[in-house]
This record gives structure tokens, sequence and C-alpha cells, in this order.
């Protein structure tokens, strides 16, 4: 019988695409993909490191299996954390890096092989449970996207790069997820035409940082120019633009390309140019406004939303005000809204000075009552628009 592997991911669309990359590779080695955990004999979880929040959900739900299911760790967690996580819960048999994961099949034939074996006269069972941790590899080979395994029928998350350079001071990513990669622009069309082969019509780019994208003479706005292109497909969005990369040629590129969604998702983080001067954002708050302002003056009607930060170290309340201001000025259809989470091996950590929960929460609770607000009433005005 074919063992049982339930994937349960946690954070962003990064890695939900993850998630089907280990998917389709574990079914080409004959393992199957339940749907739920019960009938499962292996879990994998697909962890996020961004915040404290996320790991002590996923500590907390691999405690609750107790024994009875072979678990994984991958994901920034894994990478995070590498073989400390078996001192964290000897429930753990393997844990695999972000830049590991092409391994995870080869990786769990071994814990099986090994589980399946009974102890020799006198063998402590303990000396048949080996642990495997795959956390050291800085490149993905480029195969594991081909497996043309996508969850949805009609819509596919395809990579565009991997990793991040950018260093904000808060944010785990450019250390679990690696420097800045890109991926060819041949094979991510290739990629495309073999998922629209299997029927879907729809397409997101992904990458922490999408505007930075470069594959010798082809920049961005040159890949959707090419993903437009594409015979079969129907519509296609990206995720996600920092804003000192984002430009007019872009903006240009969702007003002209007929099959781009006109949606822009452009994290602000903070309105006060002191607290992203500590971010390490490299714009400031003025400049994030001119920008917004072409988007829209050159994409009519199109959406914006956003993610923003709040309570970040030494954050004054007149600084937090600043950033409510930008809101109500800006009223962005959405607004991811987080409250400050420290993040070992970061800056951000370092900087003396971090608020209390209950100020956090304090300013997260007026933020988001704020954007509920607008996000309310520009649904309504877009409803009375359609009439
Ligand atoms: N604390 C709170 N929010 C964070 N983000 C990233 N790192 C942290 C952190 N340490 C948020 C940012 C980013 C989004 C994906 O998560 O707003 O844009
Ligand atoms: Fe993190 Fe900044 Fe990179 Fe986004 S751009 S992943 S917030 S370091």
């Amino acid at each position: 019988m074919n063992k049982k592997v339930f994937i349960r991911t946690f954070g962003c669309q990064m890695n939900e695409r993850d998630s089907e990359v280990i998917g389709g590779l574990l079914k080409k080695s004959g393992y199957q993909i339940s749907a739920t955990d019960k009938e499962a004999d292996v879990i994998i979880f697909n962890t996020c490191s961004v915040r404290k929040h996320a790991e002590d959900r996923v500590w907390s739900l691999i405690g609750s299996y107790k024994g009875s299911k072979i678990i994984g760790l991958v994901g920034c967690m894994a990478q995070n954390y590498k073989e400390k996580a078996f001192e964290r819960d000897a429930n753990i048999s393997f844990v695999v890096g972000p830049q590991d994961i092409d391994k995870i099949p080869e990786v769990l034939g071994k814990i099986l092989e090994t589980r399946g074996q009974s102890p020799k006269n006198g063998d402590s069972p303990l000396l048949l449970e080996r642990k495997i941790w795959e956390a050291d590899s800085s490149i993905r080979p480029e195969e594991i996207y081909h497996t043309g395994f996508y969850q949805d029928k009609n819509h596919a998350y395809v990579v565009i790069s991997e990793g991040c350079s950018n260093f904000c001071s808060y944010c785990v990513v450019p250390y679990v997820r690696g420097p800045l990669r890109h991926r060819k622009s041949k094979d991510i069309l290739a990629e495309i035409q073999g998922a629209i082969a299997q029927g879907i019509t729809r397409v997101t780019l992904l990458g922490q940082n999408v505007n930075a994208y470069l594959d010798g003479k082809i920049n961005f706005n040159k890949l959707l120019a090419q993903v437009n292109g594409l015979t079969g497909l129907k519509e296609f969005d990206f995720f996600t633009s920092h804003p000192k990369d984002a430009n007019i040629d872009s903006f240009k590129a969702i007003r002209d390309l007929d099959k781009l969604v006109k949606r822009l998702h452009l994290p602000l983080q903070s309105g006060s140019d002191r607290i992203l001067k500590l971010m390490n954002r490299g714009y400031l708050a003025k400049e994030y406004l001119e920008l917004i302002d072409s988007y829209r003056k050159i994409v009519k009607g199109g959406l914006l939303t956003t993610d923003i930060i709040v309570g970040f170290p030494t954050e004054t309340e007149k600084e937090f005000k600043e950033t409510c201001n930008l809101v109500k000025e800006t009223e962005f259809n959405a607004a991811y809204l987080f409250k400050y989470s420290s993040r070992p091996g970061t800056q951000a950590e370092k900087i003396a000075g971090d608020l209390s929960r209950e100020e956090k929460e304090k300013r997260h609770k007026q933020i988001l009552d704020l954007q509920r607000d607008i996000s309310k009433k520009l649904r309504h005005k877009r409803s009375h628009e359609k009439k």
C-alpha cells in the first residue's frame, strides 16, 4: 500500500506553492497525497516564521499528535530551527528547509525504511528512530517546478523569483529563504504553458519583490508582456511589489496588458519616515504617496492593497498617527495589518524600545477599525458604480 501524506500549509502564497511542489514530488515517488490528517501516515507541516504567533501555532499542533504519525517540519521554521527542532519536539522525524524541498521524497523514504524494521535482540527501539535534517542548500533544482501538480484546476501560482536580499530590519525572510534568485524566463513560460495544457486559465506570478525580476535582458515588465502573450491564458496577476522597485512602466503594463488584473499590492509598512528608515525600507512616506498617485492616474479604477506593521520598536503615538493619516488619505481597498513581532537574528530585534503587548494591541485595533470603515465605504462605492 502506498503511504499517505497530508501536507498542512501555513503562511504566504509562496508556501502554498511550495506545498504543491512537495505534493507533486511525493506523488512522482509513489506517495498518495491525502486531503485530511486522519487517514495519513505522514504529516508535513510547511511552516512560516514571519511572526512568532505563526510558529507557536505549529508547535502546539505538532504536540497534539503524540507519536501516532510520522511528523515532518519543513519550510521557514525548519530553516530557523534546523536540528534544534528535534529538541523542541521529539515527535518530529525530519526537518527540511525551503531550499532543500527537492530532497523530501528521499528523506521520507529513509525514515520509512527504518520504521519498518524491528529492533535486534536487546537493542532499544529508540536506535531505529531515525532523525534527518536538510537545511544546507542554497539553490533549488528547476525540475521541481515541473511536476504539473496544482491544487486548483483553474488557477496556478508560479514562482518567478526565490528569496529576498532587501533585509527589511524586522523580517526573517532573507535569513530563511536566502538571497534573491531569479528563475529563467523560458522556464517560467514553459511552466505556465504546461499548466495551460492542463486546463488552467489564471496565473499568479510570485516573488518577494517581483519588480526586481531580471533574467539577462528580460526585466519584470518584459516578462509581464511575454506572459500576457501566452495563448490560452485568460488572466494573471503578480505578488508582491516593493515601493523602492515598483515603477511607472509596471503601472503602464497593468493598464495596457489585457490579461493583467488591474490591481496592485504595495506594502507601505509605516507612514513615518523615521520608522521607515529604521525598517530599512529605502523610501519616504512622500515617495510612496507619489508612487500610488501615479498608479491611480495611469491605472484608472485599479485596486490598491497594502501591508502595515504597527508597534515597531520605539514607534511613538505621533508616528503611529502618521501611519493612520496616510491610511485615511490613501484609502486602500484592503490592508493587511500586523502587530510587530520580534524575530530572532533580525536587526530590529536589537533595537531597544519594544512596545508593550497592550500598546501594540491598542494601535492594531485602532487601525483595523479605521481600515474596516474605509474598505466598506469603497466596496459600497464600487457596487454602486457597477449598477
Ligand atoms: N512582525 C510583524 N509583521 C511582519 N511582517 C514581516 N515581518 C514581520 C514581523 N517581524 C509583515 C510585513 C510583510 C508581511 C508579509 O508580513 O508587513 O509585508
Ligand atoms: Fe521581508 Fe522586506 Fe524581503 Fe519583503 S522585501 S520579504 S518584508 S525583507
